[in-house]
């Protein structure tokens, strides 16, 4: 038995001492770069290094253990091998070490660290086309290490080839993949047809960069290996479904719990379980996330409110309360990663609260919205009927229209995937362009009535500069009375006064109010320069500085405003250089403005 904890470790510390330095991972949503939402695989944050820019660390052996989210096989996410996180441990070299040193170090982990037989180990190359030439260097290398030579075999670019598909000047290029068999027995003369050998892992040999028609070789000749930990762990204990192992193991052991139902025994509730644990894990992490986002109608925001809603939907399901999976959430967070992830640890209120929201905002409609659905299924197969009956040749109509799918998406929240998936459920499908047709016809009518309002951004004049920075510091206030997951919601300001709406989960009292209008009152009364900065965004964030802001990179350089210990804010500014300015801060109305975002309206008086 091996645990994951062990494995991260184990992997850390044999290309440590290979003179790897542990770059540790990096955030999960995209950097914008390669178009994609997520992080997708391990060498995605590495690109700018394998493309040959120096690494900041100034070292050229690296390593780590990555997350990644992938997301395009959510709909098989339910059986035993698809998840939509996982955690890739990945080791480099930029234009250091290349095929002698790296065949011989991934020969030695298998065979001493994991234990495998030499004799059984499969190694695949590439088998070389007009672009790129056969790889009988590595071919070679593997022999030479005492890898035999019928378990090494050529195979063609579709899959012995690495690159990040859809990308243009990306870099790419042959890789080595390493299989060993799942039942230990040895002869491999069936490894290409029999799905008995389990790829372990791969590594790239990075020489080229993509182009639009082709490939360029690149000055440095780098390696960029990736083993998959939820695999390898599953594998090294020798279990077939990805459940089993210790990342999950809590979770569903939660899930049957609450539920009464047997994991193994009930294939129903078995799928659900696996849904409902998978979905909240990766919910946590995009939550919990350095760049966390949270659900939306949006990009990366939309994918989490499928993943969540998808999960709150088995949960009915399985017959449990989607509140359970708070439950879920807290063992990923507590048990589960929390060496791995201590960002997990300190943002676990956060991160629970808004999974809360979210369940409790769509649990109402979800029932609402099914029964929806189930008429619209009704409504279709009586009008068959009736048509059938009266023209036996009729076609009887097995297509949901996109406005009917339309409204249970804006009506209930149902993200189209999931109408998508109650209808393939029944054997129908949805006019998928009807409901894109839908979806702009309704937004042309919205931005319309938009423009119509009042709107767009207030001038800064001298005093509306005054109400910004003294919302900064009531922020500062809000944080420090109600904890760090009170964000900024909305901000109007005008020449006579600061209206803020901030997330809050009551009605202030007065108490509170007075003490936030000291809070601001003796930050004033001490008189604190208000300092502008520069820096790289992570760099930012991990002085402690905060803010409503979506980074195009980690390393993008942002504006910092710092308020002495009151208050370091990511801004665009401007601020008044001394919190002296500001005169004397009154709050003149507390009221709710949307459910659970409350709002303030305050003046700045003369002194
Ligand atoms: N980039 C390679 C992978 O993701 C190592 O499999």
């Amino acid at each position: 038995m091996i645990t994951s904890k062990q494995l991260r470790d184990k992997w850390i510390k044999f290309y440590e001492s290979k003179g790897h330095l542990n770059i540790g991972a990096v955030s999960l949503i995209g950097d914008g770069t390669t178009g994609v939402m997520f992080n997708v695989a391990g060498m995605q944050p590495l690109m700018p290094y394998l493309l040959g820019k120096p690494h900041p660390s100034g070292k050229t052996r690296l390593c780590n253990v990555q997350g990644c989210v992938r997301t395009v096989d959510i709909e098989s996410v339910g059986d035993a091998t698809h998840f939509t996180f996982f955690e890739m441990m990945g080791n480099w070299s930029l234009g250091d070490y290349f095929k002698k040193e790296k065949t011989a170090w991934t020969f030695e982990l298998l065979t001493k660290e994991f234990g495998f037989d030499k004799d059984k180990i499969c190694s695949t190359v590439f088998e070389g086309n007009d672009k790129a030439p056969r790889d009988t260097e590595t071919a070679e290398l593997l022999k030479s290490l005492g890898i035999r030579e019928e378990n090494i075999f050529f195979l063609p670019k579709k899959d012995n080839w690495w690159e990040l598909e859809g990308t243009v000047g990306t870099p790419c290029g042959p890789d080595n993949e390493w299989f060993y068999p799942r039942d230990g027995k040895g002869d491999s003369k069936d490894f290409l047809t029999s799905g008995r050998y389990v790829e372990i892992g791969n590594d790239v040999y990075m020489q080229y960069k993509k182009t639009a028609d082709g490939y360029e070789e690149l000055s440095n000749k780098n390696v960029d290996t990736g083993f998959g930990l939820d695999r390898l762990l599953l594998f090294l204990n020798g279990f077939d479904d990805g459940y089993k192992t210790d990342l999950f193991a809590g979770a569903i052991k939660y899930l049957e719990q609450v539920s009464g139902k047997d994991y193994d025994a009930d294939e129903k509730a078995r799928k659900a379980m696996r849904i409902i644990a998978d979905h909240t894990r990766t919910s946590v992490m995009l939550i919990g996330d350095v760049n966390g986002i949270l659900p939306s109608n949006t990009g990366a925001g939309y994918i989490l409110r499928r993943l969540l809603r998808r999960a709150i939907r088995y949960c009915r399901d399985l017959g449990v309360d989607a509140a359970e999976m708070i439950g879920v959430a807290k063992v990923f967070i507590e048990q589960v990663y929390d060496t791995a992830y201590p960002l997990l640890i300190e943002k676990e209120n956060y991160i629970l609260d808004e999974i809360e929201k979210e369940t409790k905002k769509f649990q109402a409609t979800l029932a609402a919205g099914i029964k929806e659905f189930e008429k619209c299924i009704t409504g279709m197969e009586r009008k068959n009927a009736f048509m059938k009956e009266k023209d036996p040749s009729y076609i009887p109509e097995t297509e949901m229209t996109g406005k009917q799918a339309f409204r249970l998406y804006d009506t209930f929240g149902f993200p189209l995937e999931l109408t998508k998936e109650l209808a393939a459920e029944k054997g129908i499908t949805v006019d998928e362009k009807g409901f894109a047709e839908a979806f702009r016809v309704h937004q042309e009518v919205s931005k319309a009535q938009a423009g119509s309002a009042k709107g767009g951004l207030t001038e800064r004049t001298e005093m509306t500069t005054r109400y910004h920075t003294a919302t900064h510091i009531m922020l500062a206030g809000l944080r420090k009375m109600f904890g760090n997951k009170t964000e900024q919601k909305g901000s109007n300001i005008n020449e006579e006064r600061m209206r803020f709406d901030f997330n809050c989960d009551h009605k202030m009292t007065d108490e509170e109010l007075k003490e936030l209008e000291k809070f601001v009152n003796d930050a004033i009364a001490a008189k604190i320069d208000v300092v502008r900065s520069e820096l790289p965004y992570n760099k930012a964030i991990a002085e402690g500085a905060y803010g409503v802001f979506n980074p195009k990179s980690q390393d993008e350089i942002v504006s910092i405003y710092t308020i002495g210990n009151v208050d370091k804010q990511i801004c665009g500014g401007p601020h008044v250089n001394n919190t002296a300015e500001l005169g004397v801060f009154k709050i003149t109305k507390e009221e709710s403005s949307s459910a659970g975002v409350r709002r303030i309206k305050a003046v700045l008086n003369d002194r």
